[in-house]
């Protein structure tokens, strides 16, 4: 499988020379692509998001961890505008989300599609569309929200799916294909947008664990590629070795926002140490972290 080549141009870091380190390379200001302020979010009397602010970076992977129910989906949703804030502003490169840049004013359909078209999207559950082969699932957004030329969205999608190493599933239906080979559909559709940030959530926790490891392996390309990613997952190993930064969440808020070796070798606070501790196999040694046995 041959992953290695032509991430979307809008996704990737400035590629000046690529033997520089990561974390260190930044002589120049680094650019925001996504930035939350002050996000919160109700469900009745459930407060669900309580006063969270995130800036991401571009070309950073962002794991989001935390325990179940503690309100990282609904972040995510709030990003594109799926859950609207009870109260914060989000700004995707630049660009106010969902309300009128200088206004108070609501975005109609229309502004919101093309907001969004700059946010790729992958979900636990696929949500590929089944009457679509894989192909025409790629080509679905580029055609019918950008505005592209079929020929151009046909040869684009084709060379996507080979990038995930689907070449020779294009012209199946997603409900031929396996869990892991569905969701590399996802990751190549969500690509196709050529969108400035990819939201990941839970990408593999709907998978046989057979299956997790192929998916992973798109997304760790993606990293070393440059794309600007927020990634929830329960994948300890994977966001240690991935990640360029860990943010943690407990009941709503963002309570440690660290790099994975801090995070993982000396986390700060109780409840990311509880955390973690779920996640800590029996069988490893002190710094090694079990893949999903201990999902949260
Ligand atoms: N659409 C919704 N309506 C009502 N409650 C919701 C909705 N979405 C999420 N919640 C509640 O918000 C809380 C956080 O959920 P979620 O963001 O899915 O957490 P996580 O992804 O961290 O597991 C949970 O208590 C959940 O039941
Ligand atoms: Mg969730």
């Amino acid at each position: 499988m041959n992953i290695s080549n032509d991430v979307p141009l809008t996704i990737m870091r400035a590629t000046e020379g690529s033997s520089a380190p990561a974390s260190g390379a930044a002589s120049t200001p680094a650019q925001t692509v996504l930035q939350l302020n002050g996000i919160s979010k109700s469900f009745g009397e459930n407060h669900v998001l309580r006063d969270v602010s995130l800036t991401v970076h571009k070309g950073e992977t962002v794991c989001l961890l935390g325990p179940s129910g503690c309100g990282k989906s609904t972040l995510l949703r709030c990003v594109n505008w799926l859950e609207i804030p009870d109260a914060g502003t989000v700004h995707v490169s630049g660009r106010r989300m969902g309300v009128r840049e200088g206004s108070s004013i609501k975005m109609n359909d229309a502004e919101l599609a093309r907001s969004r078209a700059r946010i790729g999207m992958v979900f636990q559950h696929f949500a590929l569309w089944p009457h679509l082969t894989v192909l025409q699932n790629v080509m679905e957004a580029p055609l019918h929200v950008l505005g592209r030329p079929r020929d151009e969205a046909r040869t684009e999608a084709a060379r996507l799916l080979e990038r995930v190493g689907l070449a020779a599933k294009m012209d199946a239906y997603p409900s031929r294909l396996s869990g892991g080979q569905k969701q590399r559909v996802g990751i190549a559709r969500a690509l196709a947008m050529k969108p400035d940030i990819l939201l990941f959530d839970e990408p593999t926790s709907a998978l046989d664990p057979m299956l997790v490891g192929e998916v992973l392996n798109v997304m760790r390309s993606l990293a070393q590629e440059g794309a600007t990613m927020v990634i929830v997952t329960h994948e300890m190993e994977f966001a240690r070795q991935v990640a360029s930064r860990v943010v943690f969440m407990d009941a709503g808020q963002v309570i440690e926002s660290a790099p994975p070796e801090q995070f993982f070798g000396a986390p700060q606070t109780p409840r990311a140490q509880q955390f973690l501790a779920r996640f800590r196999s029996p069988h490893q040694a002190a710094d090694g972290w079990s893949a999903s046995s201990g999902h949260a």
